[in-house]
C-alpha cells in the first residue's frame, strides 16, 4: 500500500473555507500503483534537518523550499501573476498526481519535444517560469536557480538516476480520455457549483490583505496561452486528483475534461512564442504544443489568444524563453 497523506498539509495556507478540514484531516487514498511503477515517497524538510548533509547544503536546498511554496517573494522580477510552483505542485512539490517534482531531477537530462532540444532541470524549471509563471527565469547558475534545482534533487533522495520516466507512478497529472467529446457549456456549470467558492464565478480567486489565498484560473495574473497546463488534457488531469481541493478524485474523468475545456477557454496573457499573429502561433506549434490547447479557435465570434496582452508585464514581447543550446 502507498502511505496516506493528509490533507492537511494542502489545507494550512489557506482561509476559513477549509478549517473543516484541518479539524477534521481526511486520509487521502491513491490509486494503487500499475505492475512495474516505481513508487517514491519524497522526504520532508524535516528528514532534511536530521540528514546528516552539510549544513550548508541544508541551507541552500531550504532556500530552494522556500522559493517553492513562496515564488511570490520574485513577484515583478521572475514572476509575474499571481502563482507559486507550490500552486500547481501540491503538497510542496511532494504529492502524487500532482506532478511531484523529483521525477525531472531522475529522468533529466533529456529530450523535450515542447522546445526540441535536451535539457537539464534548470531548463526544465525556467520552462514553468516563463509560461506557468508568465515570467521570466533566473539566469542558469544564479543562487535562486542552484536553490530551486537542490530542493528538486533533495526530493528525488534515493530514487535510480535516468529512470524511465513513464514507469513512475504519479507523475505528471496523469487521466484517461473521456468518453464523449469535453463540453466546455457543461464545464461552465460544473464550475459554478465546485469551483466558484474559491476560485470565485469570474475566475480571478481571492487576495486577502493582498496575499493570494485561491489562485486565480484565468486573466491577467493566471498561466499564460503557452503553460503545460493550458492543453486542456493536462488540466484535466490536475483537477481529477486535486480540486476541489481537498476532495481528491471525486469529479469524474469526465467532470474534469468538461471544466478543462470551459477553463482554458477563458483569456490569459499571451503565450511568449507569440509570432504576432495568433493563428501563425499556433500553427507553428501545433504537433508539439498547441493541438491540446483552444489557442487560436474561435469562441463566441473571437479568436482566442489575439491580443497582444502579456498580462502583468509593463513589456510586450520580453525576451523570457532562455534555451540552453548544445552545439
Ligand atoms: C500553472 C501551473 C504550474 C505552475 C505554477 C508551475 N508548474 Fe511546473 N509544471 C506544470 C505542468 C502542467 C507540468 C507538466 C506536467 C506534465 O504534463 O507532465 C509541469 C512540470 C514541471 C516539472 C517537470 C516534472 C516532471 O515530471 O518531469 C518541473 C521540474 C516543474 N514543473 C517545476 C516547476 C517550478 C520550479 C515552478 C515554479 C517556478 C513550477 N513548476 C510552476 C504546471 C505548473
Ligand atoms: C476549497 C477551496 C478550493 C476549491 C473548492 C477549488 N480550489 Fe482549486 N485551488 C485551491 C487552492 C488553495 C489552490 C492552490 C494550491 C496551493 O497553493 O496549495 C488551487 C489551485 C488550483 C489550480 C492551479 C493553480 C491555478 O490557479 O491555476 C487550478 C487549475 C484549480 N485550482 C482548479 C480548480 C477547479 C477546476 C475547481 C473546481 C472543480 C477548484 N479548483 C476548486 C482551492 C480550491
Amino acid at each position: 500500500m502507498f502511505p496516506k497523506y493528509s490533507i492537511l498539509v494542502l489545507a494550512l495556507s489557506t482561509v476559513s473555507v477549509v478549517s473543516q478540514a484541518q479539524e477534521n484531516p481526511w486520509q487521502v487514498t491513491f490509486p494503487e500503483p500499475k505492475e512495474g511503477q516505481y513508487v517514491h515517497t519524497p522526504p520532508t524538510l524535516e528528514d532534511l534537518e536530521a540528514s546528516n548533509l552539510h549544513p550548508e547544503l541544508k541551507r541552500v536546498i531550504r532556500r530552494g523550499h522556500d522559493l517553492f511554496v513562496n515564488t511570490q517573494q520574485l513577484r515583478g522580477e521572475n514572476v509575474f501573476n499571481d502563482m507559486n510552483c507550490s500552486s500547481c505542485h501540491l503538497g510542496e512539490g511532494r504529492l502524487p498526481f500532482a506532478t511531484p517534482i523529483w521525477a525531472a531531477a531522475v529522468t533529466l537530462p533529456d529530450y523535450r519535444p515542447k522546445n526540441d532540444h535536451v535539457n537539464n532541470l534548470e531548463e526544465r524549471i525556467a520552462g514553468c517560469f516563463s509560461y506557468s509563471m508568465n515570467g521570466t527565469p533566473p539566469e542558469y547558475g544564479s543562487d535562486n536557480m542552484l536553490a530551486l534545482a537542490a530542493y528538486h534533487n533533495w526530493l528525488a533522495k534515493g530514487v535510480p538516476i535516468y529512470q524511465p520516466g513513464n514507469t513512475l507512478y504519479g507523475r505528471g497529472y496523469p487521466i484517461e480520455k473521456p468518453e464523449r467529446e469535453a463540453s466546455w457549456e457543461k464545464g461552465a456549470d460544473l464550475y459554478q457549483v465546485h469551483c466558484s467558492l474559491c476560485h470565485a464565478e469570474d475566475g480571478q480567486g481571492l487576495k486577502v490583505r493582498g496575499e493570494v489565498q485561491f489562485p486565480p484560473l484565468w486573466g491577467d495574473d493566471s498561466y499564460n496561452w503557452g503553460a503545460g497546463i493550458s492543453r486542456v488534457f493536462t488540466l484535466a488531469g490536475f483537477i481529477h486528483h486535486n480540486m476541489p481541493l481537498g476532495q481528491p478524485r471525486s469529479l469524474s474523468v469526465q467532470d474534469s475534461w468538461d471544466l478543462a475545456a470551459y477553463i482554458n477557454r477563458q483569456e490569459r496573457p499571451q503565450d511568449p512564442r507569440y509570432t504576432g499573429d495568433v493563428v501563425e502561433t499556433r500553427e507553428k506549434y501545433l504537433d508539439t504544443f498547441h493541438t491540446h490547447t483552444q489557442y487560436g479557435l474561435e469562441h463566441q465570434g473571437q479568436l482566442l489568444g489575439d491580443h497582444e496582452n502579456t498580462g502583468g508585464k509593463d513589456f510586450l514581447k520580453p525576451e523570457v524563453l532562455k534555451p540552453r543550446t548544445y552545439r
